[in-house]
């Protein structure tokens, strides 16, 4: 049997063959732009993990949001607890956030927290409430997406004067995707930063206690800390290694609460048996912290090993040379210093250039050689 077509039904095939053509083409246009918009929204997710800075994710979620959406310009606000709303970052031509930097900022961002949603804004020259802000400032549509609506920190994502067209609600959907993992990146990251905090502001203040134990001791495991990180700056130490310097200079003479005030604080030089106890220090500092985990390693050999001699005569073991940790070594030195710079019961403290000598003098037998050369170099250095 075989079958011939009109002329009419072949021109309608051929009309149907070319609509499912266009259809196909505009499809595979969509996919297109779904796998870039997916691509661009892992690599986002891949990006933040493990980011513990908040600016850093900011930067992220507003270079993810120019590179997925064509606008003039994006920024990201955010309300600490206790505080006002601040532009964090924005990513726009010099200046062009100008009006979020005023009273509208903030009114967008509380709306926005309040609603718990993102929203979007087209034609605002005519919209009844923000016709005023917009001629200001020459802004003719926006989106705006809240992070966080029920964290401590506080945040939203703004883009505004896109392109070409008028925002769409898969925009606003693309903005809240990214807006929901910059998010709660960034409620960890606040997070964290407030829990190291509270803990650094706890050995400071330990610090500060055992300094208060004598009047001859005032402010000085922070000034030695202030030395330490001086002389590791100066030697181009990591910024993890920075972190154990501080906590380790602040530390290294916790010990000194088992002392008794009586030595502590004496009006003139101690005796053998003031001495041999004195000496005793750094052991219990070490006994006090060894059971924090985190204080293992560089920070618990700093407070055990600060008055350790590279010649073998320091104590509490006589180590020599590079059996003496870089932490022991590098401690000695800021200490050093402090001890000869600052006032003793029964002399006054040595000018700084004197003390400086004096580390020269020592360098390679009291001190490590190359440690007392460098904080010498690194002191004169800032003082020019
Ligand atoms: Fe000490």
């Amino acid at each position: 049997m075989s079958i011939s077509l009109v002329e009419g039904d072949w021109q309608r095939l051929q009309e149907e063959l070319l609509k499912a053509q266009t259809e196909a083409r505009e499809l595979s246009l969509a996919l297109a732009d779904a796998w870039d918009e997916l691509t661009l929204l892992y690599s986002l997710a891949d990006q933040l993990r493990g980011v513990l800075d908040v600016h850093k994710v900011t930067r992220l979620m507003l270079q993810h949001a120019l590179d997925l959406l064509s606008m003039e310009g994006a920024a990201v606000l955010l309300k600490p607890p206790e505080s006002d709303w601040v532009v964090h970052l924005a990513s726009c031509p010099p200046e062009r956030d100008e009006w979020l930097r005023s009273s509208w900022g903030k009114v967008l961002a509380d709306e926005a927290i309040e609603q718990g949603k993102g929203f979007i804004l087209n034609d605002l020259f005519a919209h009844h409430r923000w016709s005023g802000v917009a001629k200001a400032f020459n802004i003719f549509n926006l989106v705006i997406v809240p992070l966080n609506p029920h964290g401590h920190m506080k945040g939203v994502l703004v883009a505004w004067n896109k392109q070409r067209g008028e925002w769409v609600s898969g925009e606003l959907k693309l903005l809240s995707t990214i807006a929901a993992q910059g998010g709660s990146v960034i409620e960890s990251a606040y997070l964290f930063q407030q829990l190291q905090e509270t803990f650094h502001g706890t050995v400071s203040a330990l610090a500060s206690a055992v300094d208060a134990k004598s009047r001859w001791t005032a402010g000085h495991s922070h000034r030695v800390t202030q030395y330490a990180l001086q002389l590791a700056n100066h030697l181009r130490f990591s910024e993890q290694e920075l972190q154990q310097v501080q906590l380790s200079g602040l530390l290294h003479d916790i010990g000194k609460v088992g002392i008794p005030d009586a030595i502590l604080d004496k009006p003139g030089p101690l005796t053998e048996e003031e001495w041999t106890t004195m000496k005793r220090h750094p052991v219990i500092g070490y006994e006090i912290l060894k059971s924090i985990r985190q204080f293992h390693g560089p920070i618990l050999e700093g407070v055990l090993h600060h008055h350790e001699r590279i010649d073998g005569k320091g104590y509490p073991f006589g180590l020599k040379g590079s059996e003496i940790p870089l932490m022991g070594r590098l401690l000695a030195v800021a200490d050093g210093f402090d001890a000869m710079t600052s006032d003793r019961p029964y002399r006054a403290g040595m000018p700084v250039e004197k003390a400086l000598q004096i580390l020269i003098e020592g360098a390679g037998s009291q001190w490590d050689k190359e440690l007392a050369l460098g904080f010498v170099a690194m002191y004169r250095e800032r003082r020019e």
